[in-house]
């Protein structure tokens, strides 16, 4: 079996030979093809570019950030660091179109009617790799409040399973926004999206890094309401259901647990 990785994981190791992915447990070397995505029909970019609701980061400073970000060489400090500059110019652009109220203020010279931000504000960092994120956003509004929801990606049916909950009861805010650097099936941001609603958040947003027009697509169509702000949208998923070209497992190498 030869050929290049082609997933970062905990336990996996994966390689591309003639007869296409193959998986083994790196621990036990037992052979196994788990191929969840071999043979999905996935739409391609183009198809996904101009749906309702997705806005794709066009801003220099972020394709610059995101060649870093991706780069195999960068490191978890950098890496996690990355992620948080990156949430602070999503939380910039994501928060754009938020509503404001007035107040009156009085600067060293003269009283004068200044705006605040209409409402309290949520983020909801699917954890583990939404923690980046939402440490960038609250760089930009120090004062949101943080609910924390955990949601694993299970390797071999992609589906998610919840596992933690911290979401308020009573909620009266202007707008949440859930944030996970990657929309791979979309599986995880559409269970996200549906449990916030169950609470009752009157808005919500999407705010992720990498996008798989799979992904993208299905969120679309399942939370069409909802607001998508992302900084890149790539190629397609593998076979294992990993972004290409991607930058392999966001929580692993926010949290150096290869
Ligand atoms: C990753 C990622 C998303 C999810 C995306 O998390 O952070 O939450 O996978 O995949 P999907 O769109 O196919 O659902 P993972 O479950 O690996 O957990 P982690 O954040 O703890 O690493
Ligand atoms: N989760 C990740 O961290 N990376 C992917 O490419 C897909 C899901």
């Amino acid at each position: 079996m030869a050929g290049d990785a082609v997933a970062w994981g905990r336990f996996w190791l994966c390689s591309m030979g003639k007869e296409g992915v193959f998986m083994f447990d790196a621990t036990t070397r037992e052979g196994q093809r788990k191929w969840p995505m071999q043979g999905v029909v996935q739409p391609k970019r183009e198809d996904v570019l101009r749906l309702p609701r997705v806005h794709i980061s066009t801003h220099p400073v972020m394709a610059h950030k995101m060649t870093r970000l991706r780069d195999r060489q960068t490191q978890p400090p950098d890496f996690y660091r990355l992620v948080k500059e990156i949430g602070a110019l999503l939380a910039y652009e994501a928060t754009e179109t938020l509503a404001l109220e007035e107040e009156e203020i009085e600067t060293p010279l003269q009283k004068m009617n200044g705006q605040r931000l209409a409402g309290g504000i949520g983020v909801t960092p699917i954890l583990r790799a939404g923690l980046g994120l939402a440490e960038g956003f609250r760089e930009v509004i120090s004062d949101a409040q943080v609910w924390h929801l955990g949601l694993r990606r299970d390797e071999e049916t992609l589906q998610a399973l919840e596992y933690y909950n911290q979401l308020p009861h009573q909620v009266e805010f202007q707008v949440c926004y859930a944030v996970d650097p990657m929309l791979a099936t979309g599986g995880s941001a559409i269970d996200a999206l549906t449990i916030l609603k169950r609470r009752g958040i009157p808005r919500l947003s999407y705010v992720g890094i990498i996008a798989a027009p799979y992904g993208l697509m299905k969120l679309s169509q399942a939370h069409p309401d909802v607001d998508i702000y992302i900084a890149a949208l790539d190629e397609s998923l593998n076979d294992l259901g990993y972004i290409v070209p991607g930058l392999g497992d966001a929580g692993d190498r926010q949290f150096g647990t290869f």
